[in-house]
């Protein structure tokens, strides 16, 4: 199977994660695209959703799945989201698609987290993939400054020949050449420097079950 297949395999399987008569939480990315896809079959039985950016929730709405705002909604069961890594914990390096930000936000109103993925994203130890870290535009130097003092690159994510502007209006700083050992000290570290919206560590708000998509099946595992 590609990974293209293996997407598809956990974005259905993550259906059963779904309760009905409730709303769900859906967060962004190319493996949650083909969960959006497989929730379209069961639409009728779920109140609706609530997004983590501007382009889940129009992707939501094309297929008739009502998209509520998250302050309408006190909490959600379930929140259904993609990673750019996890390890064996359930903490994950997420932001690869620029929705670090609103995906925590949703994780954090959730009482169970399901991470969507392929194979290749399991890692020992996060960090190979270049760190998202959601940033006020006037702080970037100062922080891509503190980056280089603990060993990371950190450069301006770029799009079209200009800095990408996020859903949030900010910029996006992917910091490569870190190893993070202890995730929880990492996101609660990097989240107090001024300036920083979101720091792409998802491990207070970490995996509770992952579906992982490999060429026997999916694999569950729980955290
Ligand atoms: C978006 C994310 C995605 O979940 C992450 O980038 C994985 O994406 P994909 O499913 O396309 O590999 O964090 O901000």
């Amino acid at each position: 199977m590609n990974q293209d297949e293996l997407k598809a395999l956990v974005g259905q399987a993550a259906l059963q994660y779904v309760v009905p008569g409730q709303i769900v939480g859906v967060g962004t990315g190319s493996t949650v695209n083909k969960f959006i896809e497989a929730l379209a079959s069961m639409k009728d039985q779920i109140k609706g959703a609530v997004s983590s950016s501007e382009a889940s929730t129009a992707r939501l709405k094309a297929l008739g799945i009502p998209v509520l705002d998250s302050n309408e909604v006190v909490e959600l069961a379930v929140y259904i989201d993609g990673a750019d890594e996890i390890n064996g914990q359930g903490h994950m390096v997420k932001g690869g698609g620029a929705a670090l930000t609103r995906e925590k936000i949703v994780a954090a109103q959730s009482k169970v987290f399901v991470c969507i993925a392929d194979e290749s994203k399991l890692v020992s130890v996060l960090g190979a993939f270049p760190v998202p870290v959601e940033v006020i535009p006037m702080s970037s130097a100062r922080i891509m400054a503190q980056f280089a003092s603990m060993g990371g690159q950190a450069q301006v994510r770029m799009k079209d020949g200009q800095a990408l502007v996020t859903d949030n209006g900010q910029h996006i700083l992917d910091v490569k050449g870190l190893q993070i050992t202890d995730p929880v000290a990492f996101e609660a570290q990097v989240s107090q420097w001024p300036g920083v919206v979101t720091v792409g560590v998802f491990a207070y708000q970490k995996a509770h079950v992952c579906l992982l998509g490999t060429s026997a099946g999916v694999k569950t595992l729980k955290f």
